[in-house]
This record gives structure tokens, C-alpha cells and sequence, in this order.
């Protein structure tokens, strides 16, 4: 069990995990999808990796294999990600806790990423980024309560790239904790 952490698993996380062990080389948008979506993963079976900060949401990882990586990240009111894609990877995840805030962009020739649409997931919902989403998800500032979600990468990225939008006042716009690049590397 390619656990990154000391902890009591419960069944249901282990149960997660090893359907995307199985998964093998078939792990890809939809079977990450679908083996998210039908989990009975609750916020209690990632408790452990529940971490919130004060300066920045917080990422903290599952699990981790050459193939997939899982992260549980948590949220505080206000906190969230700036623009930014998966470099390629399948992105899904799942609310355990509250409500995330998606807007999804667009990339501009002037290298700038405009907003396109918005959303919002809840609890025991599930988003997905087949390989060509840029995106942005926060915890709005009028909720009450942290926000949790569990996150499958399949495979891990290297690096969160980031984007910066033209309104770059209308959005949160925390700097992603990963490593920036600049858009000329993401464009080569
Ligand atoms: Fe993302």
C-alpha cells in the first residue's frame, strides 16, 4: 500500500486506493472518475491529512506511485489557488467537506487567461480535469466552515503551472505553493 503517512487507514480510504492501485495502466480520466465518484470516502476516512493554515490552503499527501498521487487539501474561508493547469495530468477530485468555488480559464494569446465560467461543487461532489483545464478553486470568503477535498493526479505532476488573469483583482489569487514557471517555458 503506497501510504505516504503513519496512520490508521480506514477501510474505505484503503479501499480507494487500492482501486487505483488496480487500475494499473487503464487509470485514465473516466476510470479515475468513475472510482471517485463511486467511493463512499468521507471526511473522516482523510481526517488525519486535514491540516488547515493560516497563510494558505493546505495540500498533504495520501499516497503516491509512479502511476497516480492523492492529496487531501483544506481549505479556510478566503483561502484558495490562482490560475493554474496540471501539466497534462488527470485532475479529479472530490469535496468531503463544504463548498469549492471553480472558475475555469482561458488562455489569451497575450499570454493572459481570462475567466470562461464558474461553479460550484459540494459536498460528495466531484470535478475533473481530463488533461486541458485551467483553473482556479477557492473557499469563499462568506463560508463558515473549511473546505476538504481529496485530489487524484494521475500521473503526479511535477509542478502546479501557473497563469496570471487579466482581473487579476476579481480573483484570490494566492500564489500557488508549488513552483511557478514562467509562460514561456508552459508554451514550448
Ligand atoms: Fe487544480
Amino acid at each position: 500500500m503506497p501510504l505516504a503517512a503513519k496512520f490508521e487507514s480506514t477501510d474505505t480510504l484503503r479501499t480507494f486506493l487500492g482501486e487505483l492501485e488496480a487500475l494499473g495502466a487503464r487509470i485514465t480520466a473516466g476510470t479515475v472518475l468513475e472510482a471517485l465518484a463511486r467511493s463512499q470516502l468521507r471526511f473522516d476516512d482523510v481526517a488525519p491529512f486535514v491540516t488547515p493554515q493560516p497563510d494558505r490552503y493546505s495540500r498533504r499527501r495520501v499516497a503516491r506511485t509512479e502511476a497516480y498521487e492523492v492529496l487531501v487539501m483544506t481549505w479556510l474561508p478566503g483561502q484558495g489557488s490562482g490560475p493554474h493547469d496540471h501539466a497534462g495530468s488527470v485532475s479529479a477530485f472530490k469535496i468531503l467537506r463544504g463548498t469549492a468555488h471553480e472558475t475555469r480559464f482561458a488562455l489569451a494569446a497575450d499570454s493572459l487567461v481570462d475567466p470562461i465560467s464558474t461553479g460550484e461543487l459540494h459536498e460528495g461532489e466531484v470535478g475533473l480535469d481530463a488533461g486541458d483545464v485551467i483553473h482556479a478553486v477557492r473557499n469563499d470568503c462568506s463560508r463558515k466552515e473549511p473546505l476538504v477535498s481529496i485530489h487524484v493526479y494521475a500521473p503526479p505532476i511535477p509542478e502546479l503551472r501557473t497563469f496570471s488573469a487579466r482581473s487579476a483583482g476579481a480573483a484570490p489569487l494566492m500564489v500557488s505553493p508549488l513552483s511557478r514557471v514562467a509562460y514561456s517555458k508552459i508554451s514550448s
